[in-house]
């Protein structure tokens, strides 16, 4: 099981992240005081001192700082000093962006007051990695104090895509109305050439931001082959709920005609899909029947080709099928590694045709389900303050719950913050992956596969 590391338990965790955080900081320095110190929290505190006169400071001491902040934030010491921090115009921007993510991924149940200010200076901040993550804090904590100032930077056209994006999900839950600008905004963040991570928090985003009917309406439109914008596979399942924001014929023709037009709809569950459509007139459930139909004929002849699979690939082009794996439409790229790239939700498939006979490859795409790789069950687990998420369990440990969600970071919740959680019979890995291949790329990505040893 993948985070048994954690297993070490927090305190010696802890202290190792201290030493290799001060690993190069000379004898006598702050680290040889840090580790005499009696408690984390205390240590967090000498930390962040230490290093808020540094300018420069490496990646991976800011990745340990990081974790260590997140995991004594409701200290009031530490609290403290992230506010002096965040306030101190002489700090450097990665270390006010490292304090800010650790905000970030804390899953907080109060924030300290003391906070107002020192998160009000950084959401003014034109650098944007800082706003950015002022942003993605601002959300973690779910305060309401900094909504109008969100919206503004929302439909402000000067400010970075990213910044503002990070905004509007800060504040979508809460939003009265969204302006055209910022619907543009949100709209184009599905279109094909912005990368899957970025489409899929666009996705999140959008269901939960207050569309009105005509918005619901243009958004369907959008998603159709002749034009900019795609779901996929990956996509629709946290899309759908927009669908939630209208009933009338037109948005649920046109609904189906993107579902149509766009792939994905297997990866959507059969009854989230069926509670949307019968909001609809009885005309858009017999629109949808034929495609329900299509999706079921494919699968069986998908069963079928099992067992072809052998020839399948032989036939197979695997630089194709490199490229097919890296794309932004099919993007496999999010969730596995190969050698140094991709993302590390699912396992690493470097030798992946080592360990899998053809038949077991192919199926492994087409049918995610069938065989789920033990220790990668799908965990969903639901906050106090109810947020969902669905990822891969990293571990749990110290009182928290770790798992990796597909949008690209790991999530760490307090285990007095959990309202729900269970594991899944379903995999992570979408359905429906094949149908955002051109024709022969399911061959040729396999056969890919296939090399990986
Ligand atoms: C959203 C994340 C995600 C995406 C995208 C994704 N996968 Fe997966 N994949 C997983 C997870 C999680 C598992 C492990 C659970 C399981 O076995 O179903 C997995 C399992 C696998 C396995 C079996 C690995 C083993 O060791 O048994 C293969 C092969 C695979 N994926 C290939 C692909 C390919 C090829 C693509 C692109 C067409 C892809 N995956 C896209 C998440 C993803």
């Amino acid at each position: 099981m993948r985070g048994s590391f954690l297993a070490a338990g927090i305190a010696v965790a802890t202290l190792l992240v201290i030493r290799t955080a001060f690993a190069g900081v000379p004898d006598g320095g702050p680290d040889s005081r840090m580790l005499s110190a009696e408690n984390p929290p205390s240590m967090a505190v000498k930390l962040l001192k230490a290093l808020s006169h540094e300018n420069e400071i490496d990646e991976s001491r800011i990745e340990k700082l990081r974790n260590l902040i997140r995991d004594n934030l409701s200290d009031n010491a530490v609290q403290r000093m992230v506010a002096e921090i965040l306030l101190d115009e002489n700090v450097s921007d990665p270390l006010r962006v490292a304090v800010l993510e650790s905000i970030a991924g804390a899953n907080l149940r109060k924030t300290p007051e003391s906070w107002r200010e020192p998160l009000a200076t950084c959401l003014d901040s034109e650098r944007t990695e800082v706003l950015a993550a002022a942003c993605r804090a601002v959300k973690n904590l779910g305060v309401d104090w900094f909504d109008s100032r969100l919206l503004k930077i929302g439909a402000h056209c000067c400010t970075a895509t990213v910044a503002r994006v990070e905004a509007l999900d800060a504040v979508a839950d809460r939003a009265g109305e969204i302006d055209p600008p910022t619907f543009l905004l949100l709209q184009s963040q599905l279109y094909e050439q912005v990368p899957i991570a970025a489409r899929l928090k666009g996705a999140e985003i959008l269901a939960r931001a207050p569309l009105s009917r005509d918005q619901v309406l243009k958004l369907a439109h959008e998603i159709q082959s002749d034009n900019p914008a795609t779901a996929g596979p990956l996509i629709w399942p946290v899309l759908l709920p927009v669908f939630k924001r209208a009933n009338d014929l037109d948005v649920g023709l046109s609904l189906v005609e993107a579902l149509k037009k766009s792939p994905g709809i297997e990866n959507i569950p059969r009854d989230a899909l069926d509670e949307v459509i019968s909001r609809y007139p009885a005309r858009v459930q017999e629109n949808l029947e034929p495609l329900l139909a299509s999706v079921d004929q494919r699968s069986r002849s998908n069963r079928e080709l099992l067992d072809r699979a052998a020839s399948l690939i032989q036939e197979g082009n695997r630089k194709r099928g490199k490229e097919i794996f890296f794309s932004e439409t099919t993007a496999c790229y999010l969730c596995h590694r190969v050698g140094e790239k991709g993302g590390q939700i699912g396992p690493d498939l470097s030798h992946i045709g080592r360990r899998l006979s053809d038949r077991d490859l192919l199926g492994s795409v087409l049918f995610p389900n069938d065989r789920i790789r033990e220790g990668y069950e799908t965990l969903s687990i639901t906050t106090k303050r109810g947020t969902r998420y669905r990822g891969i369990p990293l571990g749990e440990t110290g009182g928290f719950v770790d798992l990796a969600v597909p949008a690209g970071n790991e999530i760490r919740v307090d285990r007095n913050n959990l309202r729900e959680k269970s594991l899944e019979e379903v995999s992570l890995m979408p359905r429906g992956l094949e149908a955002t291949m051109p024709e022969e790329g399911l061959g040729d990505l396999v056969a890919f596969l296939k090399t990986l040893k």
